[in-house]
C-alpha cells in the first residue's frame, strides 16, 4: 500500500516538475494565454459584437471552453464541457450525418436521494466513459452548492440541504467520473445558493455557517476525491468575489485542505483578472482579450509578480499532461449510449421517493386501465434548463413508460392530450439559448378536462395526474404558480380525485419537479404520492418501474418539504436587497445590481431548522416510503468513552413482504455546552443491499473526531465539547429508531484553522 502511494506520489512530482520546466520556457504572452481560456461561441451573439469575448472555433462543438495550446512545447488544446446531468455537446454537427447525443442523467437532487454513493459512482463511471469518448478533457460538474431555500434556481444542479450528503455524493460523482482519467470541475466555489444578481450578490455569512454548512461539502469532496479542478463562483463572499478572494482558493482550499489541483473561473465570473490571479484562480473563463491585456500591463507595471503568474501557469500545465488531449486519445465518438441508458433508468427508480401511499394504492397490477391527466404525463421533463440541460436522444415520457410495461391506457384521453400538447408546443416561440437564458418558456397551461374526467372514472381503473416544474440557470424559481400549485392544476387535482374516489378508484400524483414543492395544501386528496423528480431520458420507464412494483422504492428526501413556503427559515433573507441606485451595465447590455444577502438563520438551515426549532415539515429530510417494512435493532457502540473515534453497528431487518433496500441515517446529538447545537445532525449514511423479507444486514458506521465538532468563530477550530453525545439511527430526521450514548471525557480541538473570511459587519443570527 504505502508503496503504491510513493509511486503515485512520485509521478506526481515528476508531471509538476514537468510543468514547471515548460513554463520556464514561455515568453510571457504564451503565460497569459494559457491562464486566459480561448474564449466562447454563444448562439446569437455574433462576431465582433464589441463584448470583448474572444470568440472561436469549437474543437467539440457545443462545448462550454477551451484552452489555448502552444504547439511549440507540445501543449494542446483541451476542452471543457457541462454539466452535472450529463455531457453538454451539441448533438448534431455542421455537415455531418452523424449524431452526438449523450445520456441526461437524473439530476443530482434525484442522484443524492438515492443515498447510494456507490451507484453514483457507477453513474459518474458512465457519465465520464462519454467524456472521454467524445474528446472532452473536463465534466463541469458535480454542483454541490446547498439546497438553503426551496426557490433556488439551480437546486436541481446540487444535492442536498446537508453539506455530508453533498460532499459524499459529489465525491463519488468525481471518483467515478475520473476512473476514466478524465477531470471534474466541482462548483460552485463558494456560497452560490441563488441565481437572483448571482454576478453581483455579496453573501454575509458568519463563518461558523460558512465552515459547518456550506464549505464543509466542497471539504469533504475535495479530500475523499481530490477533483482536477474547482469552479470558483459568480457572487461575493463577504465583500470579495470568491475569485478574487486568497483565503478561499488558496489559505482555505489548498493549505488547509490540501486541493492539488487547477481553480477556474465560472464563466466571466468576476471582475479583476489580476485580483483573480493573486488569488489563486488559475485559469480564467471562458476567456476574454480584456483580461489577457490586463495581465500583461499588471507584469510589466510590477504589480502582479511575475511569479504569480508562473505558479497558476504551472497548475494549468500539470492539468494539461493529464489530459487524454496531452495523451492523444483516438476517442470513439461513439459511447455505448444503450448501455448507459440502463444504468440512468436503475438509478433513477432507486432515487424516486415514495411520498404518500395509503391503503397500497401502490404498486399497480399491469391488468389495470390507466387515465392518465396533466400535461406533463405526455411532456415529462427529463432534467432542468441552463448550462446544465443535456443534449439526449429521447425522454421516454410518462405514458410510453407506461404502455412499455404493459399497461393499458385510456387511449381516447391519450390521444386528446398529446394533440394538445403538440399544438401548444408548437405555438411556443422558437428561441436560441441564449434568449431562452433571459426569458425561459413558461411550461404550457393545463388541457381543459371539464366534462371529460367523470367519463373517464367510469371506464379506466386507476387515474395518475403529474404536475411538472422547470427551473434554471439564470432566474430562480417563484412562490406562487411554481412553489405553490397552479390554480388550474389544483383544480385538476380536485376533480379527478372526486371523480375517482365516487367510483372508488385510486388517484396517485407523481411530481415530476428538480425540487420542492408545496404538497401540504392537496395532499389528502389523492392516494399515492411519488416523487418521480428529473429523472433522465428513460423518466417513463424509470417510473413505471416504480409503478409496477418490479423496483421497490427505497429514495429518501435529502432536502425537507416545508408545509409552506413561509415555514422556511431563510424565505426573509432570499435573495436579499439590490441596490438599484446604483446599478451599472454588464455584458450584453444586461443590468448588474448590486445586491446583499445576509445568512440570518446560521447553521440552521433544512432539518437543523426544523428539528432544534419544532417546526413540522410537511415531509421532513430523510423520508421515503417503501413497499415493504425495516426494523432496526442492535444499535451498539465499539466503546462508551470517545478515544480518537467509535464504530457504531446496527442491524437492520425486513420486516415486510417485499424485497427492498433501506437508507440507514446516522445523527448524532452533540452537547451544547460551549457552542448552541442542531438537535441533531446527520454524520454518516448506508444504502442496504437487496435484503428479501426476512433478511437481515449490519451497517457499520465510523465515528471520528471531526464528526464531534464544531467551528469555534471565537478561536477559528473545530472544538469538541465535552459531555455526553447521542448516536441516533433513523429512517429520517425525526423517525429515529435506536439510539446509544458515548462520552467525551474532556473537550477536545480537533482541527486550527486560518482566522479568514469573517464577514464585515455584525449579523444578527437566530439563537435556540
Ligand atoms: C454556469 C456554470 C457552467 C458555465 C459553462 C455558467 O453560466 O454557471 O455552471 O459550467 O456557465 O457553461
Amino acid at each position: 500500500m504505502l508503496l503504491i502511494n510513493a509511486g503515485i506520489v512520485s509521478a506526481q512530482n515528476e508531471t509538476a516538475a514537468k510543468a514547471k520546466a515548460l513554463v520556464s520556457k514561455m515568453t510571457l504572452e504564451e503565460k497569459v494565454n494559457l491562464v486566459v481560456g480561448m474564449g466562447m461561441n454563444i448562439p446569437g451573439v455574433s462576431q465582433g459584437s464589441g463584448t470583448g469575448i474572444g470568440q472561436i472555433e469549437d474543437k467539440v462543438p457545443g462545448a462550454a471552453g477551451t484552452t489555448f495550446a502552444i504547439p511549440h512545447l507540445g501543449i494542446p488544446t483541451t476542452v471543457v464541457a457541462d454539466g452535472p446531468a450529463g455531457l453538454r455537446i451539441s448533438p448534431s454537427r455542421k455537415d455531418d450525418k452523424n449524431t452526438y447525443y449523450a445520456t441526461a442523467w437524473p439530476v443530482a437532487t434525484l442522484l443524492a436521494s438515492t443515498w447510494d454513493t456507490k451507484l453514483v459512482q457507477q453513474v459518474g463511471a458512465a457519465m465520464g466513459n462519454e467524456v472521454k469518448e467524445y474528446g472532452v478533457d473536463v465534466l463541469l460538474g458535480p454542483g454541490l452548492n446547498i439546497h438553503r431555500n426551496p426557490l433556488g434556481g439551480r437546486n436541481f444542479e446540487y444535492y442536498s440541504e446537508d453539506p455530508v450528503v453533498s460532499g459524499k455524493m459529489a465525491a463519488a460523482m468525481v471518483n467515478g467520473i475520473e476512473s476514466n482519467a478524465v477531470g471534474t470541475s466541482i462548483k460552485h466555489f463558494a456560497l452560490n445558493n441563488q441565481e437572483k444578481n448571482r454576478n453581483t450578490v455579496n453573501v454575509v455569512v458568519g463563518e461558523r455557517a460558512m465552515r459547518e454548512i456550506y464549505l464543509r461539502g466542497f471539504e469533504i469532496a475535495v479530500k475523499e476525491s481530490q477533483p482536477w479542478t474547482v469552479m470558483s463562483s459568480y457572487n461575493k463572499l463577504n465583500g470579495t468575489y470568491t475569485s478574487e478572494e486568497y483565503d478561499l482558493l488558496t489559505t482555505i482550499l489548498r493549505k488547509e485542505w490540501g486541493f492539488k489541483g487547477l481553480v477556474m473561473t465560472d464563466w466571466f465570473g468576476g471582475r479583476d483578472a489580476v485580483a483573480q490571479m493573486k488569488a489563486g484562480n488559475d485559469l480564467l473563463m471562458p476567456g476574454t482579450p480584456d483580461q489577457r491585456k490586463a495581465i500583461i500591463a499588471a507584469v510589466n507595471a510590477g504589480t502582479l509578480d511575475v511569479k504569480v503568474l508562473d505558479a497558476n501557469a504551472e497548475r494549468l500545465v500539470n492539468y494539461v499532461l493529464g489530459s487524454q488531449a496531452f495523451k492523444k486519445y483516438a476517442f470513439t465518438n461513439k459511447p455505448d449510449l444503450k448501455a448507459h441508458a440502463l444504468i440512468a433508468r436503475n438509478a433513477a427508480a432507486d432515487g424516486m421517493v415514495l411520498l404518500k401511499n395509503n391503503d397500497k394504492a401502490l404498486p399497480v397490477s399491469t391488468a389495470k386501465k390507466i387515465a392518465a391527466f396533466g400535461i406533463t404525463s405526455y411532456d415529462f421533463v427529463s432534467g432542468g434548463t441552463g448550462s446544465g440541460d443535456v443534449n439526449e436522444e429521447y425522454t421516454v415520457s410518462l405514458v410510453q413508460g407506461l404502455a412499455n410495461a404493459g399497461y393499458k391506457l385510456d387511449e381516447g384521453l391519450t390521444s386528446q392530450y398529446q394533440n394538445y400538447v403538440t399544438a401548444e408546443k408548437a405555438r411556443q416561440p422558437k428561441k436560441n439559448f441564449f434568449e431562452e437564458f433571459m426569458n425561459p418558456t413558461p411550461r404550457i397551461t393545463e388541457m381543459e378536462t371539464a366534462g371529460l374526467i367523470e367519463e373517464k372514472a367510469k371506464a379506466a381503473d386507476i387515474a395518475l395526474i403529474t404536475i411538472g416544474r422547470n427551473a434554471g440557470e439564470g432566474s430562480d424559481r417563484k412562490v406562487e404558480n411554481d412553489f405553490n400549485l397552479k390554480a388550474e392544476e389544483i383544480k385538476l387535482i380536485e376533480n379527478v380525485s372526486n371523480a375517482f374516489h365516487a367510483e372508488k378508484k385510486k388517484v396517485v400524483l407523481i411530481i415530476n419537479a428538480g425540487g420542492v414543492i408545496e404538497t401540504a395544501s392537496w395532499r389528502d386528496k389523492v392516494d399515492a404520492i411519488l416523487l418521480a423528480y428529473q429523472p433522465g431520458l428513460e423518466a417513463g420507464n424509470a417510473v413505471a418501474d416504480i409503478l409496477t412494483g418490479k423496483v421497490n422504492p427505497s429514495g429518501k428526501l435529502a432536502t425537507t418539504f416545508p408545509v409552506k413556503y413561509d415555514d422556511e427559515v431563510s424565505a426573509k433573507n432570499f435573495p436579499g436587497k439590490e441596490f438599484p441606485e446604483q446599478a451599472t451595465k454588464g455584458m450584453f447590455g444586461m443590468p448588474q445590481i448590486p445586491a446583499e444577502v445576509v445568512y440570518e438563520e446560521g447553521i440552521y438551515v433544512g432539518y437543523r431548522y426544523y428539528n432544534t426549532f419544532n417546526v413540522q415539515p410537511a415531509y421532513e429530510f430523510g423520508f421515503g416510503l417503501s413497499y415493504t417494512s425495516f426494523g432496526y435493532s442492535n444499535l451498539k457502540l465499539s466503546s462508551a468513552d470517545f478515544k480518537g473515534n467509535i464504530n457504531a453497528t446496527v442491524d437492520i431487518t425486513n420486516t415486510g413482504k417485499a424485497a427492498g433496500k433501506e437508507a440507514v441515517q446516522l445523527y448524532l446529538s452533540a452537547p451544547g455546552t460551549k457552542l448552541a447545537k442542531p438537535q441533531e445532525e446527520l454524520k454518516a449514511f448506508a444504502k442496504t443491499g437487496l435484503l428479501k423479507p426476512g433478511q437481515k444486514q449490519t451497517i457499520r458506521f465510523v465515528i471520528n473526531a471531526k464528526d464531534l465538532a464544531s467551528f469555534d468563530t471565537e478561536s477559528s477550530s473545530w472544538v469538541a465539547d465535552a459531555g455526553k453525545y447521542t448516536v441516533k439511527a433513523g429512517a429520517s430526521s425525526s423517525d429515529i429508531k435506536q439510539s446509544a450514548s458515548f462520552t467525551l471525557a474532556k473537550s477536545l480541538v480537533v482541527e486550527k484553522c486560518h482566522k479568514v473570511l469573517a464577514p464585515k459587519m455584525e449579523i444578527s443570527e437566530i439563537k435556540k
